[in-house]
């Protein structure tokens, strides 16, 4: 079969740091198993605006759409607070699920045995957890008409954003959600505010009619977003596949992520519509951002990223032996008691970035000897 061509977007913060880590694997895949990918790497977000004027290059949605599969790692950096609304680092990203088409965004919180205690809940509460949310990632308040902000006649100023759900939109990432949950445990929470929002009505609706037309045998609940972040906390164990909008889907999955341990654990796919031709559309990318906060100091956690990669290799190229790999190898090394200071408790080695990469791809080398 062809060279498989791969897109990286590192971008700004942690995000340079922890694709690092991901080379290092890919490395290790060529040297151990032969296994090479057509890689080009290029500039998004504060990075590109340094160097291009703007947070994304046309080029760049180019080769996206190009690629075989792309992976992201985060952009948005404070220094560009004051360039405006336009020149947002972070429009690199939105723009590119946009243009891609990418609009089932797969969040899966899972918690590893050795990180049960990691979570700032109780490990009874979290161990064993295997949640997967689906995100609607191009629609909803993020992008609906009319938006801006406006001047009244009084001086005073108004900020407007508008919440939109179209039949299709919500049918599409339904059925990402009901063809999931066929695979697991086979069932469906589907979380919106109909007590509120008529686009939340109409979503539940529309999830209700596909369900009774087309997915009788997957178990399907409703929940009010509001008691999904409760119930998330209570007893997060209670849900399988969770299908939500852009913004819900936003918070409630960083929310999920301190289940794990982390947000620094939690990765992504987010997959558009297969074409005429077969092909699939799709981007992997950590849950979290470029963190500002801890970007430069060598101590960011690199697993999410590492496990998008591992995503990427089972859901764009079918290698589930490689991807299975990958995350045995972080189980491992998460079991051998390494810990960046994110996952960091008592009587664990603290180690950085680099540490743990290097860590995962020993533990890659000891699964491949066999
Ligand atoms: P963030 O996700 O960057 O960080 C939140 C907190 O989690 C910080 O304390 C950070 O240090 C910690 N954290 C995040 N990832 C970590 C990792 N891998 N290892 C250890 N700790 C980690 O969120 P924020 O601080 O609200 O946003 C920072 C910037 O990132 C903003 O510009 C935001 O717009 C952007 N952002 C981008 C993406 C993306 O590119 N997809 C996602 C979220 C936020
Ligand atoms: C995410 C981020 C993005 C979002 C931002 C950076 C645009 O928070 O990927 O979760 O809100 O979708
Ligand atoms: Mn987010």
């Amino acid at each position: 079969s062809e060279t498989k061509k791969l897109l990286i977007l590192p971008g700004d913060g942690i995000g340079p740091e922890i694709m690092r880590e991901v080379a290092r694997i890919m490395a290790w895949m060529s040297r151990a198993r032969g296994i090479n990918f057509d890689i080009t790497e290029d500039l998004v977000g504060g990075a590109s605006l340094a160097v291009h004027g703007v947070p994304i290059r046309q080029e760049v949605i180019d080769e996206a759409r190009a690629a075989d599969a792309v992976l992201f790692g985060s952009v948005g950096d404070p220094k560009w607070a004051s360039a405006g609304f336009d020149r947002r680092p972070e429009i690199a990203i939105l723009k590119l699920r946009q243009e891609l088409g990418l609009f089932a965004n797969l969040r899966p919180a899972k918690v590893f045995d050795a990180l049960a205690d990691a979570s700032t809940l109780k490990p009874e509460v979290v161990r064993g957890l295997d949640i997967m949310i689906v995100r609607e990632t191009v629609g909803g308040i993020y992008f609906g008409e009319p938006r801006g902000i406006e001047t009244l006649p009084d001086g005073s100023r108004r900020g407007i954003n508008t919440e939109v759900y179209t039949t299709p939109e919500i049918e599409r990432v339904a059925r990402v959600a009901f063809d999931l949950a066929r695979k697991r445990d086979n069932r469906v929470c589907s979380v919106e505010k109909c007590n509120v929002m008529e686009s939340g009505l109409l979503w539940k609706e529309v999830v209700t009619d596909l369900h009774a037309r087309e997915y009788a045998d997957v178990e399907l609940t409703h929940m009010l977003a509001d008691n999904c972040a409760m119930q998330l906390v209570r007893n997060p164990r209670q849900f399988d596949v969770i299908v939500t909008g852009n913004l819900f889907g936003d918070l409630l999955s960083d929310l999920a992520s301190m289940l794990t341990g982390s947000l620094g654990m939690l990765p992504s796919a987010t997959l558009g519509a297969v074409d005429a031709n077969g092909r699939r559309p799709a981007l992997y990318e950590p849950i979290h951002g470029s963190a500002p906060d801890i970007a430069g100091k060598g101590q960011a956690n690199p697993l999410a990223q590492i496990l998008s990669f591992a995503m990427l290799l089972r859901y764009s190229f079918n290698m589930l032996e490689d991807a299975a790999m990958i995350e045995t190898a972080v189980a491992n090394v998460l079991a051998n008691g390494l810990r960046t200071p994110d996952i960091m408790s008592p009587g664990m080695a603290v180690v950085g970035t680099e540490v743990m990469g290097e860590a995962v791809v020993r533990e890659l080398d000891k699964l491949q000897q066999g």
